[in-house]
């Protein structure tokens, strides 16, 4: 159990396809999520891939309740998601603002699905299958774009609407950013 360094945006771990689990219920399998959960809690963030910390597997966690970063989101719950699959339900997409633990201090807005299914595996190996809309669909669509290689900038149609995220919502800058900047 630890908090593990996130790897950042130009390391080219982030831009591998990472490999499927294979084998459910073990000690490594368990280990690596219990750091998964240490590291995004430290980094205050609504899910993290395993290729983040440089574990090449796919697998996902994510989960919100009220989250500083995302003050307007609805709640996600808590969910370990290994070797997902996504199904994009209806023609339906939407703009919204993501951030991403590999490429901090930024924020940029960025099409996705607005209801999708997915399915996959939990850490014991049960199966997992839901239809979800709006912020859960797009933090799985993110974490699961990690698998692939694919970070949020590489998604994002007006690169005007990228930027710093103490400029772009300075109204959500933590204390010390916002006296730094006045
Ligand atoms: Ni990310």
């Amino acid at each position: 159990m630890a908090v593990r360094p996130v790897l950042k945006m130009g390391d080219p771990l982030l831009l591998r396809k990472a490999e499927p689990v294979s084998a459910f219920d073990t000690d490594d399998l368990r280990s690596l999520i219990s750091d998964m959960f240490d590291t995004m809690e430290a980094a205050n963030g609504a899910g993290l891939a395993a290729p983040q910390i440089g574990v090449s597997s796919r697998v996902v966690i994510f989960g919100l309740d009220a989250n500083p970063r995302y003050p307007d989101a609805e709640p996600v719950p808590t969910t370990v998601l290994i070797n997902p699959r996504i199904q994009v339900l209806g023609d339906e997409i939407e703009d919204g603002w993501e951030g991403c633990l590999s490429v901090p201090g930024l924020r940029g807005l960025v099409p996705r699905a607005s209801h999708i299914r997915y399915q996959g595996f939990d850490p014991t190996g049960r199966r997992i299958d839901r239809e979800v809309a709006g912020f859960h669909a797009r933090v799985v669509q993110h974490e699961c774009d990690h698998l692939d290689g694919i970070l949020y900038p590489m998604r994002i149609r007006d690169m005007r609407q990228f930027g710093f995220e103490n400029v772009l919502f300075p109204e959500f800058a933590p204390e010390p950013e916002r006296s730094e900047s006045s």
